[in-house]
């Protein structure tokens, strides 16, 4: 087998800064608004091309799906369709972004084959219509391409960009389980007692760069309807080690923690690895450039 080309892309993960449920769309779908953020976590997703055959996804994750189940896989397929660059390749992903974990990894790692197969065949797709593509692998697909920070409304995939999160130490902690979006919506759906994140608030301390009125006003109303016990102990535990606020991101289970201060978030991190899996201190991504 001849492999002519081959690039590497980094796929970052997520956070939800904020995360509302606005109610039920015609589609099925619910409508959301979200300010989403990049973060400096990545998976690597390397592209070679190949001789012939439909694409092989691998990766160093042993329950990962190599098949149609895999987002990469469903990119690749997608842009071959939406193209007629139908490139036969191999996908090797680098899993670092804990999966089934309200980070977005496999979103990214789409985003990522999208991207990647973009510059592979040339075929000069702008960063729109690789939205569009996206759009119909996964609601998070159009921001993990656009990334930095957005506004994210109708189910997800609408983004208005909103000015850079000021520099910031991000602590994320995954306890040991997983959550289901779908069963996390229709949790949502049979809750009572929901407190709305004040988006507009956040979105203005965001254009005046004040990290304390962002954190203070951000929420995820998942965490009301799905209350999880090991995510309050984390976040309990990322505000007694000084972080500004500590919130779950989509439909979790990671939790993640704002800080300032260095020292603070090495004990955090350290005192959430006591009962978490995995935990990871990151940074605020910047919007890619040129998309
Ligand atoms: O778009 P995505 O494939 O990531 O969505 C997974 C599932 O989450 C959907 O099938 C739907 O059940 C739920 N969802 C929703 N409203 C959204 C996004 C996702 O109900 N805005």
């Amino acid at each position: 087998m001849t492999v002519r080309k081959n690039l590497c892309m980094r796929a970052y993960g997520k956070i939800n800064l904020t995360l509302d449920i606005l109610g039920r769309m015609e589609n099925g779908y619910h409508e959301v608004e979200m300010i989403m953020q990049q973060v400096s976590l990545y998976d690597s997703v390397q592209i070679s091309e190949k001789t012939d055959g439909p694409a092989e996804i691998s990766s160093n994750c042993p329950w990962l799906p190599s098949d149609g189940r895999n987002l990469a896989y469903k990119a690749a397929e997608a842009f071959a369709r939406a193209t007629g660059y139908d490139v036969p390749v191999k996908i090797r992903i680098g899993k670092y972004i804990p999966v089934a974990s309200g980070l977005a990894g496999g979103s990214s790692d789409a985003a990522a084959v999208l991207r990647g197969l973009n510059i592979l065949t040339k075929a000069g797709l702008s960063t729109e219509e690789l939205c569009k593509i996206g759009r119909d692998i996964g609601s998070d697909v159009p921001f993990c391409i656009t990334g930095g920070t957005a506004l994210a409304t109708g189910r997800g995939d609408e983004l208005r960009p909103l000015p850079p999160m000021p520099d910031c130490r991000i602590l994320l902690a995954k306890p040991r389980l997983s959550v289901s979006t779908p069963a996390a919506y229709a949790e949502f759906d049979r809750a009572k007692n929901i407190t709305h994140p004040d988006t507009a608030s956040c979105i203005q301390a965001l254009e005046h760069g004040d990290l304390a009125a962002l954190a203070a006003g951000m929420h995820n109303v998942f965490e009301d309807s799905l209350p999880i016990p090991e995510v309050e102990k984390l976040k309990q535990i990322m505000k007694e080690h000084g972080a500004l606020c500590a919130n779950m991101s989509g439909s979790g289970p990671t939790v993640f923690g704002i800080f300032t201060d260095e020292s603070a978030v090495l004990k955090a991190r350290a005192a959430c690895r006591a009962c978490a899996p995995f935990v990871f201190y990151c940074r605020p991504a910047a919007r890619r450039r040129g998309g």
